[in-house]
């Protein structure tokens, strides 16, 4: 069975629809706060942050939800106080040793996006290993986002488009949305379907700023160490309820879904 996703731009053209995200991407905030209401170091928050981490990456992997984006680390959150900077990276070198083998036994595609060159060359070194170890799997890509911003992912692909340019090779007239998007970090891999942020804030926090540009937005105050399987579910509900309209009417949208159950009977003994 091919899990590969159809890639369709939302922006120029409208993409089957499904009940079932394909691509979901997460915002995983609240890890402080659940810590403080402990009284325990915010650390204890994200390292509990991991649990949540792996029981959606397995839900995902029953679900058959191809694609699943984390929001780790900002490009802003190195505005943090240094200490806590550190302990993160630490917890997510670690987290890397710990995981990457079993998430390779479970047919898991690991990858990073964003401007990784700043956490330096060990992190760097076992990103690449990690991604190249899990390149063929197929069950699942998990793409963790790390010192990313949606901000710089727009410039970094503007950069490429304006190399081809100053060498000759691209004419900046023929410059459309769809010449950026191959350039992006996040290119052949579908716009994500259903976007969901814990922690009770409703902002997007320089995340994937171009890929949702037609994503459900979920918003749950669960703090991100308590979204469990049960949370995720109502998550799901919610989009599988909700009428994409990519800029139709909601009449053409209806006929549609009026049409594909008696195309689908015509040859059909059920
Ligand atoms: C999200 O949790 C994790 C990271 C940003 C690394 P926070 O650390 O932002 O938790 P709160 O928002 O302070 O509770
Ligand atoms: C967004 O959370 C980034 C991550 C979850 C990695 P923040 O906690 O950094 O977002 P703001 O600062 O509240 O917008
Ligand atoms: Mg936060």
């Amino acid at each position: 069975m091919s899990k590969s996703p159809r890639i369709v731009s939302t922006t120029s053209a409208v993409p089957a629809l499904s009940t079932l995200p394909q691509h979901v991407a997460v915002i995983m905030d609240g890890n402080g706060r659940w810590a403080k209401g402990r009284g325990l170091p915010r650390i204890a928050g994200h390292r509990k942050g991991v649990e949540a981490v792996r029981e959606l990456v397995t839900a995902c992997g029953e679900l058959g939800i191809p694609c699943l984006t984390l929001f780790a680390f900002s490009s802003e959150n190195w505005r943090r106080p240094e200490t806590e900077v550190r302990l993160l990276l630490e917890l997510f070198l670690m987290a890397l040793d710990k995981e990457v083998k079993k998430l390779h036994t479970s047919k898991v595609r690991f990858r990073v996006i964003g401007d990784i060159e700043r956490f330096g060359p060990k992190l760097g070194a076992r990103i690449q290993a990690a991604e190249e170890l899990t390149r063929d799997n197929q069950n699942l890509t998990l793409t963790i986002a790390a010192n990313y911003g949606g901000r710089w992912d727009v410039a970094q692909a503007c950069k490429q488009l304006a190399r081809e340019a100053a060498a000759g090779q691209l004419d900046p007239e023929s410059i459309t949305a769809e010449s950026l998007e191959p350039h992006l970090s996040m290119a052949g891999i579908p716009e994500p379907d259903l976007f969901i942020r814990t922690g009770g804030e409703q902002r997007i926090s320089n995340f994937l700023l171009w890929q949702l540009a037609y994503t459900e937005l979920y918003f749950t105050p669960v703090l991100w160490p308590e979204f469990n399987r049960s949370q995720f579910d109502q998550a799901l509900a919610s989009f599988a309820s909700r009428q994409r309209r990519f800029g139709q009417t909601g009449d053409q949208i209806e006929g549609q879904e009026v049409e594909q159950p008696a195309r689908a009977g015509k040859g059909s003994h059920a």
